[in-house]
């Protein structure tokens, strides 16, 4: 009956913080997202703010981000990088490994699932990366 039904509700705003964190960290930390972690800042931490108060709006709580930003699309802030499967792939690998690491359930893990790999494919804009074909290199 009372059952949570938003991720918001099942880790409240310091959850989804700790979260985001622990997704930063892990960019830093694993060799396999070595591409992906190159495309960032070397400051993490302006993003593990930017990322938490995003996530807190779509995971069902207050638009942090949208308040702040004014709007929720993502295309437009990733459109100047080249994003292929590959990075969209070490994207959700790290959030995997996130909700791993900050103890997320089995029943959580499921229910993002689906609408993380739905956003993180909606903000691929490219259908290889540039590692893939040499030839891409020169043209990207
Ligand atoms: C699909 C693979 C993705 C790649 C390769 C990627 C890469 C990036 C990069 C390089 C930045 C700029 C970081 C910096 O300035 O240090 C960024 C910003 C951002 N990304 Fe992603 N991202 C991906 C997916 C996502 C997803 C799925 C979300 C949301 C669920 C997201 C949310 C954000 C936000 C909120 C920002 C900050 C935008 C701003 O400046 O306001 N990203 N991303």
């Amino acid at each position: 009956m009372n059952q949570p039904s938003t991720p918001y509700q099942i880790l409240g705003e310091d959850g989804i913080r700790q979260l985001t964190s622990a997704f930063y960290d892990l960019m830093d930390e694993l060799p396999e997202v070595a591409e992906l972690r190159a495309l960032h800042a070397r400051d993490l931490a302006p993003m593990k703010t930017k990322l938490a108060e995003y996530l807190i709006g779509w995971m069902g709580g207050p638009p942090l981000y949208a308040q702040k930003y004014g709007g929720v699309c993502m295309t437009e802030p990733h459109a100047p990088y080249a994003i292929g499967p590959a990075l969209r792939d070490q994207w959700l690998f790290c959030m995997e490994r996130a909700l791993e690491r900050t103890g997320a359930s089995e029943e959580l893990r499921e229910m993002l699932k689906v609408p993380l790999f739905r956003i993180a494919d909606a903000i691929r804009n490219r259908d290889k990366d540039p590692g893939d074909n040499p030839d891409l290199i020169a043209s990207v």
